[in-house]
C-alpha cells in the first residue's frame, strides 16, 4: 500500500517536472527568431524583427539587418558592436568607444588621441533615459553634439572638470572632483563627442596626463580615482532605442507590411522617438513580432502566483477567473470575500443538525424510559 502510493507520488512528480520543462521552453522559444533562422551570433541572442540574413528580418530599410562575423554582430551595417537586443524594452545594448585626449610630458598632443569621436546609430535613437554623458579629467572640457530624428535639430551640451591634485576626489562620485556628467535629450541618432584641455595638462601630467568622455549607460561606470592616471576601458556599454520604421501605428496599419498584425499583438508609439512598436496584449507574453509569439500567460500556474483565487483558479485565453467549489457560490478572488457557502447547504445543515438532535433527544428519553420502566419492573 505505501510502496504503490509512493510510486503515484513520483509518477506525479514526473508528471509536473515535464509540464514545467515544457512551459519553461515555450517561454524560451517565444523570445527568439523567425522559424529555419539562426537566433545566435556568438554569445547573443537574435530575436526577430532583427535577423542574420535576408527573410530573416524585418524589411525595413536595413534596420534591423545583423551581419555576423568573427568579432560578434554588428547592427544597421555599421561598426555597431551589439552586446544584446531586448524585445520587451525594444532596447538595444552596444558597445561605444571613449573619446580620449592623451598629452605627452612636454606638453605636447599624442597624435593617435585626436580626442573626436563621431558615432552615427540611425535609425537607431540614444536613450536619454538609460544613459549619461560622462567627462573624467582634472584639466578637461568636453561637448557632446548631436542631431535629433525630429527635424534634424542640432543638439549641444557638455561640462568640464579641473583639479590640481588627487585631493578630494572620490572613489564612486562623478558628481565631485575629477569627473562630470551631463543630461541630453532623447531621440539624438548622430552624436559627436569632443574632449579638450584647457592647459594640455601642464602641471598635472603626472597624476592626470589625459582627458576622457563617452556616453555610457547609467550604473555601468563607478569613477575611480585610479582613471585620471589611466581609463582601462576603451568601449563602454550604451542603450538604444528603437521602433519600427517612422510611421504612427494609424498609418502603418494600412500598408501590407505592418508589424503588429499578429495574433494578440498590439501597436503603440513611443513617447522618445517616432515609429511604432508592438507588444502583447496583457494576459499574453513573448515576441509580438512572429506570427504566434504572443502566448497566453497561465496565471493559475502556482511558480508565477498572480491569480487572487481562494480556491480554484481557471485559466483562460488572455485571462482566468475564479471558480468556488460545489455548494460554495461568491467572487472567488481573495480580496472581494472569496467563497461563501450557498443558502441551500447552509439549510441542510441546519435541518440535518435539527434532526440529529431530536432524535438524540428522543432516543435518550426513550433510553430513560425504558431504564426506568425496568428499574420499577425490578423494584416491584
Ligand atoms: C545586410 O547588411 C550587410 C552590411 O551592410 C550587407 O553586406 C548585406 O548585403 C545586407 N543584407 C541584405 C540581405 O541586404
Ligand atoms: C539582455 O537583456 C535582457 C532584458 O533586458 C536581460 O534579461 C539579459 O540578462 C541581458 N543579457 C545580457 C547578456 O546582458
Ligand atoms: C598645447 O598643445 C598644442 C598642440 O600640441 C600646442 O599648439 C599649444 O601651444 C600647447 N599649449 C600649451 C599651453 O602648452
Ligand atoms: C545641424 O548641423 C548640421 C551640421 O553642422 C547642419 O548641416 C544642419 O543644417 C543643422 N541643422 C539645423 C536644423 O540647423
Ligand atoms: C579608489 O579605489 C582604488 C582602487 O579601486 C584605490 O587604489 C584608490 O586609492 C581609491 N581612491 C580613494 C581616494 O579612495
Ligand atoms: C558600481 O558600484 C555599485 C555600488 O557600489 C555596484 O553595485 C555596481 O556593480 C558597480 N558597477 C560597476 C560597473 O562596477
Ligand atoms: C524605406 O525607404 C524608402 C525610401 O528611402 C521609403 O520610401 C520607405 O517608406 C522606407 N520604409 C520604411 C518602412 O521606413
Ligand atoms: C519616413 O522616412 C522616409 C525615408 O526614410 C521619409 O521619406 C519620410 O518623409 C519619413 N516620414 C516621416 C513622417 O518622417
Ligand atoms: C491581487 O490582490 C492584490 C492585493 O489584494 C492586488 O494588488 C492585485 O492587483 C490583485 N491581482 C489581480 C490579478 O487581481
Ligand atoms: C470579482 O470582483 C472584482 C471586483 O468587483 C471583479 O473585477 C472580478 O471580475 C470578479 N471576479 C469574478 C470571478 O466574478
Amino acid at each position: 500500500m505505501g510502496l504503490v502510493s509512493k510510486l503515484l507520488q513520483l509518477i506525479t512528480f514526473i508528471g509536473v517536472l515535464i509540464l514545467f520543462g515544457m512551459v519553461v521552453a515555450a517561454a524560451v522559444a517565444a523570445a527568439q527568431a523567425r522559424p529555419g533562422c539562426n537566433h545566435k551570433c556568438g554569445d547573443v541572442e537574435i530575436p526577430f524583427p532583427f535577423g542574420l540574413s535576408k527573410d530573416c528580418y524585418l524589411n525595413d530599410n536595413q534596420s534591423f539587418n545583423i551581419t555576423c562575423d568573427g568579432s560578434g554582430p554588428k547592427a544597421a551595417g555599421r561598426n555597431l558592436i551589439v552586446k544584446n537586443i531586448s524585445i520587451e524594452a525594444h532596447e538595444m545594448h552596444v558597445l561605444k568607444n571613449v573619446a580620449q585626449d592623451c598629452y605627452l610630458e612636454s606638453g605636447a598632443l599624442i597624435p593617435e588621441s585626436t580626442g573626436n569621436s563621431h558615432l552615427d546609430v540611425a535609425p537607431f535613437t540614444i536613450s536619454k533615459t538609460r544613459n549619461q554623458f560622462t567627462v573624467v579629467g582634472c584639466d578637461t572640457y568636453a561637448f557632446l553634439r548631436g542631431r535629433g530624428y525630429q527635424n534634424g535639430e542640432n543638439f549641444s551640451t557638455g561640462c568640464a572638470s579641473e583639479c590640481s591634485s588627487l585631493r578630494n576626489t572620490l572613489n564612486g562620485s562623478c558628481s565631485a572632483v575629477g569627473c562630470c556628467k551631463a543630461q541630453f535629450p532623447d531621440g539624438l541618432q548622430n552624436i559627436e563627442i569632443q574632449v579638450h584641455s584647457f592647459n594640455n595638462h601642464t602641471g598635472k601630467w603626472n597624476f592626470n596626463p589625459c582627458g576622457y568622455a563617452f556616453v555610457v549607460e547609467k550604473g555601468k561606470f563607478n569613477f575611480s580615482t585610479n582613471y585620471l592616471k589611466n581609463l582601462p576601458h576603451k568601449m563602454l556599454p550604451m542603450v538604444l532605442d528603437w521602433a519600427i520604421g517612422n510611421e504612427t501605428c494609424e498609418e502603418a496599419k494600412k500598408k501590407p507590411n505592418f508589424a503588429c498584425r499578429n495574433k494578440n499583438s498590439i501597436c503603440h508609439v513611443p513617447e522618445t522617438r517616432s515609429g511604432y512598436r508592438c507588444k502583447c496584449e496583457p494576459g499574453y507574453q513573448g515576441n509580438p513580432y512572429l506570427p504566434d509569439g504572443c502566448q497566453d500567460i497561465d496565471e493559475c500556474d502556482d511558480a508565477i502566483r498572480t491569480h487572487n483565487c481562494s480556491t480554484g483558479c481557471v485559466n483562460t485565453p488572455g485571462g482566468y477567473t475564479c471558480r468556488c467549489p460545489k455548494w460554495y457560490h461568491g467572487n472567488g478572488t481573495k480580496d472581494h470575500g472569496g467563497c461563501d457557502a450557498d443558502f441551500v447547504i447552509i439549510i441542510r445543515i441546519v435541518i440535518g443538525a435539527g434532526v440529529g438532535f431530536i432524535s438524540l433527544l428522543v432516543l435518550s428519553s426513550c433510553f430513560s424510559f425504558v431504564f426506568l420502566c425496568v428499574s420499577v419492573l425490578f423494584l416491584v
